[in-house]
């Protein structure tokens, strides 16, 4: 069985959701976002262990956060990088060598589901350097850049991807070493360097928060998963 360490990436400002805290620190059914993504990457029995990577100055609330949600998986807690890539950097720093899969997640998709991780880890392998969690597109997506089309994409072959991303350690670390700071994604980085990603079905449910209104909207899914 391979050793799967988890990085979860919450240092983003959260300028767009424009609360006074950090995003990962905005309220989500009377808690922190953060709270969300520590329990549940906690109980995850594949996971073995988790680090963090939060705001300059946020290091103890997360630690707290973790102590009162019991995520004893947690070993690291650290301050990250002005982009988030530099916190994947940072965050990927913090796992040892050891590691054969790092799983890359965002704080900002609370409602994170054990199935999605274990459909990620058994897309790996078969010559797999990653898997990252796809959506069908329900839009007709056009490249426009500038505001003038150049091109019309077939939507048969789209998808949008989610986080978590799994990768092996070693295609991951290969990546980030020579990734200048672009890209909102790991697994664009991996593609970039020449490996190989494979798209497994996504949650339609593991909806990230950007603005107030996907708040509220993953509150309710929330208050519907406890019943
Ligand atoms: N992130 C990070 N470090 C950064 C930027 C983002 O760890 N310097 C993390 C965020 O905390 C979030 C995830 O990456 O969990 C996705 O980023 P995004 O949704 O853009 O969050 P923010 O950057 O916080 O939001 P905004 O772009 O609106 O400021
Ligand atoms: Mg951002």
């Amino acid at each position: 069985m391979s050793s799967v360490w988890a990085v979860l990436v919450a240092a983003g400002r959260g300028e767009r959701l424009g609360s006074k805290r950090p995003k990962a620190f905005a309220v989500l059914g009377g808690r922190p976002l953060l709270a969300e993504s520590l329990e549940r990457l906690d109980g995850i029995p594949r996971i073995e262990r988790v680090v963090a990577v939060v705001p300059p100055k946020w290091e103890e609330p997360s630690i707290l956060c973790a102590e009162e949600v019991g995520a004893s998986k947690l070993t690291a807690c650290i301050v990250g990088g002005e982009t988030r890539t530099d916190s994947v950097r940072i965050g990927i720093g913090e796992v040892p060598q050891h590691a054969d899969v790092i799983l890359i997640h965002d704080a900002a998709r609370p409602l994170l589901r054990r199935q999605i991780v274990d459909r990620l880890l058994g897309g790996l392998g078969e010559g797999y350097d990653g898997a990252v969690p796809g959506l069908p597109v329900a839009d007709t997506i056009k490249r426009a850049p500038g505001g003038t089309v150049v091109e019309t994409l077939d939507r048969s072959e789209l998808v949008a991807a989610q986080t978590p991303q799994v990768f092996a350690a070693g295609a991951l670390r290969r990546a980030f070493a020579d990734a200048d700071s672009c890209g909102t994604d790991c697994a664009a980085l991996v593609e970039r360097a020449g490996g190989r990603i494979r798209v497994v079905p996504g949650d339609p449910d593991l909806l990230k928060v950007t603005t107030p209104e996907d708040l509220a909207a993953i509150e309710q899914r929330l208050a519907r998963e406890a019943r």
